[in-house]
């Protein structure tokens, strides 16, 4: 089989090694990809979200299956585009990416159809959302509505915080924003192979969204990332599928929008049952690049049997992979790029990529989240020591990350 991946980042880089596993795939195309993907696939210079360039190149290269990475292609309708061409792509159309791209869209179908959420209201007048804030109190949480990669997100402590997220909501895109109800508990990533109302669950991960360690500092696309989760027990993810992840996927169908492709569930464990904080329409990243590591299952098979709607028996490696995130200095706020990296060539499988660039064959810092470092062991224990082993034969200045990765499991 021909594969393209379309993304650049972390996550494509876990997808195109786990499909470079597959006895079934001959090629593999990345578009753009990135310097590591580059090792295993071959990179196309098209943006994720050229969804005309990409159909001709798929089509043009006789591809047999797509694979969307992020959400930008989703909600440029890049599914819809492929599927109108007849050609295979596994991920949601446009309407049904929207259970990510609009939140009110998935608060609305959780709360028609009773999946455990907080409690929330959505604003489109600054004073009104300023008054709602002051009559419930803190802690609160301020989420501007569309996509804004999971950084549109401020749980607010004191009235004045949240006064301060709303200005910045508010003095910017579509002034939409949904207030909620603060949920306080375990948080935990539980993405599911999806196919109308076949939803195969993979293993938990936890990811780590604030960017400093013990979760302070501002919300990030996420920082670090381990699975499996022992918190996590099987009864607690029985749990999470029954209320959430295969309600959602059924209502998704009622409501006229059948899902199809990775269903990211943002859950969290209270102590009135587990919650949803947020759907996503696409794999997590960095989760993908510590689950797919574990999936002996070929990927291949498990996505066109359920295209053909037929459930695949998932097999995983009891090993724990823990993920370490280093970022530019100043992310998630304004950050440089272009800084040198040395140092990784020794890492081989223990990194992805996730924002790097090569010139004259160095490499060098080009985005927020740059590398995610990996290890892999038995214990979760021996899984860190080995990802921060791993973190210090990289050279870089420019970096940053957190060293509590993993710590509240243990
Ligand atoms: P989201 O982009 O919706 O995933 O939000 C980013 C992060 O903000 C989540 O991973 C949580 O850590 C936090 N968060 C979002 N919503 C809530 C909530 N209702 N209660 C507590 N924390 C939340
Ligand atoms: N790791 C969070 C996300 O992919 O949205």
């Amino acid at each position: 089989m021909k594969i393209l991946v379309i993304g650049k980042g972390g996550r494509e880089h876990a997808l195109v090694h786990a499909f470079s596993r597959s006895k079934r795939v001959k090629q593999i195309f990345a578009a753009p990809g990135n310097p590591g993907i580059a090792q295993l696939a071959t990179c196309v210079d098209i943006a994720d979200d050229n969804v005309s360039a990409l159909l001709s190149f798929a089509k043009q290269e006789g591809i047999d299956l797509t694979v969307v990475g992020g959400e930008g292609p989703l909600a440029a309708g890049i599914v819809d585009a492929f599927q109108a061409s007849g050609l295979t792509i596994f991920g949601p159309t446009q309407a049904a990416a929207q259970v990510e791209t609009s939140k009110e869209f998935a608060k609305k179908i959780m709360v028609k159809y009773g999946i455990p959420t907080a409690a929330y209201q959505s604003f489109t007048n600054y004073e009104e959302a300023v008054g709602y804030v002051e009559k419930q109190g803190v802690p609160i949480v301020i989420k501007e509505d569309g996509l804004k990669a999971g950084k549109g997100v401020t749980v607010a402590h004191s009235i004045q915080e949240a006064i301060a997220a709303l200005q910045t909501a508010f003095s910017q895109g579509d002034n939409r924003v949904v207030i909620e109800e603060f949920l306080s508990g375990f948080e935990f990533s539980l993405i599911c192979f999806v196919c109308d109302d076949i939803v195969i669950p993979m293993e938990i991960a936890q990811d780590h969204k604030c960017a400093y360690d013990d979760d302070q500092g501002p919300n990030t696309g996420g920082m670090g990332v381990y699975s499996p989760v022992h918190t996590i027990t099987e009864t607690i993810k029985t749990e999470a599928m029954e209320r959430v992840m295969k309600p959602m996927a059924r209502a998704m169908v009622k409501e006229g929008y059948p899902f199809c492709g990775f269903l990211y569930g943002g859950l969290i464990l209270t102590e009135h049952g587990v919650k949803t904080i947020e759907f996503n329409a696409r794999f997590g990243d960095p989760e993908a690049e510590v689950i797919l590591p574990r999936l002996k299952t070929d990927l291949c098979d498990v996505i066109e049997n359920l295209l053909h709607h037929q459930k695949t028996e998932l097999e995983w490696d009891s090993d724990t992979v823990l993920g370490v995130v280093m970022a530019s200095q100043g992310y998630p706020s304004s950050y440089q790029s272009g800084a040198l990296i040395e140092g990784y060539e020794q890492l081989q499988d223990s990194l992805y990529h996730m924002g790097t660039k090569l010139q004259d064959d160095k490499l060098f810092t080009a985005g927020g989240r740059v590398l995610l470092v990996l290890g892999k062991a038995p214990s979760l224990q021996a899984a860190y020591q080995q990802a921060y082993d791993n973190v210090a034969k990289i050279k870089c200045d420019a970096l940053f990350y957190r060293h509590d990765i993993g710590k509240k499991d243990r």
